[in-house]
């Protein structure tokens, strides 16, 4: 039986409030092979720690660079200092806002790992590359131009097509097993390594969804967006795979 690994990234959302809403509702979803983790707003990263217990932490993004003159921005070294244990690097949204390149991605990941983190390696194609047939050639060129062949395989990747994101269009659990199937054939041909690297799926994932995907062999979790605001809902997807896990 696989692991799973959920993570919930509340990107530009939460507040101390919701954060204490959170934990207020919030039991811990307790199962040998489940990880659970939450990406809040960096700000909040430490109120989290403290206020909600048995969830991990996870960033949603991190320097490229280790200290200096670089306003604004947060090293992986801060984000380990902080506690985390996940840092999602090339989120499709950070991707189209900065204009990131996969080298800079690929530089954002190194610098997670060496600060002893595991970053999580987001991928997808748009709505246009699926319609035109060439998914997994763009899905191909981000693994390729963010990792290094032979370099650390401590690492995740999350397959989020960002047609999904928020759109409540979810890929097919079909659609989204082939897409790991290749991505998983991708790393080992790069990384040179028979390490089972974990590959989630994410856009709109739900309590509704979950156990398909989960059902999926080559579906090793889910990064959640929306449905991980409401401790119910993310508690409701932890639950499917939980069950999956226990079936
Ligand atoms: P939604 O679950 O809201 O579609 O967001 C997915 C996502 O972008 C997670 O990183």
């Amino acid at each position: 039986m696989k692991n799973l690994t959920l993570i919930g990234n509340w990107k530009l959302n939460g507040s101390k409030s919701s954060i204490q809403a959170f934990s207020n509702e919030w039991h811990g979803c307790d199962h040998p092979a489940l990880t659970v983790a939450i990406a809040p707003p960096a700000p909040y990263l430490g109120y989290f720690a403290k206020t909600v217990a048995s969830c991990l932490l996870a960033a949603q993004d991190c320097s490229a660079h280790d200290e200096g003159a670089h306003t604004g921005e947060i090293s992986a070294a801060m984000l380990a200092d902080w506690g985390c244990r996940y840092v999602l690097v090339g989120h499709s949204e950070c991707r189209e806002a900065h204009a990131e390149s996969d080298e800079l991605i690929g530089e954002k990941l190194r610098q997670v790992q060496a600060a002893g983190l595991l970053p999580v390696l987001c991928v997808g194609e748009d709505r246009h590359a699926r319609e035109s047939g060439t998914a997994e050639t763009v899905v191909k060129a981000q693994l390729r131009g963010a990792l290094l062949a032979g370099q650390s395989t401590a690492l995740l990747v999350a397959y989020e097509p960002v047609w999904a994101i928020g759109t409540g269009l979810t890929a097919s659990p079909e659609q989204a097993n082939d897409m790991h199937a290749m991505i998983k054939s991708e790393l080992y041909e790069v990384l040179q390594s028979e390490q089972d690297i974990p590959v989630l799926y994410g856009g709109s994932v739900n309590p509704d969804n979950a156990r398909a995907l989960f059902e999926c062999a080559h579906v090793d979790g889910a990064l959640v967006g929306g449905a991980s605001l409401s401790a119910e809902s993310f508690a409701s997807i932890a639950r499917a795979g939980i069950n999956y896990l226990s079936h």
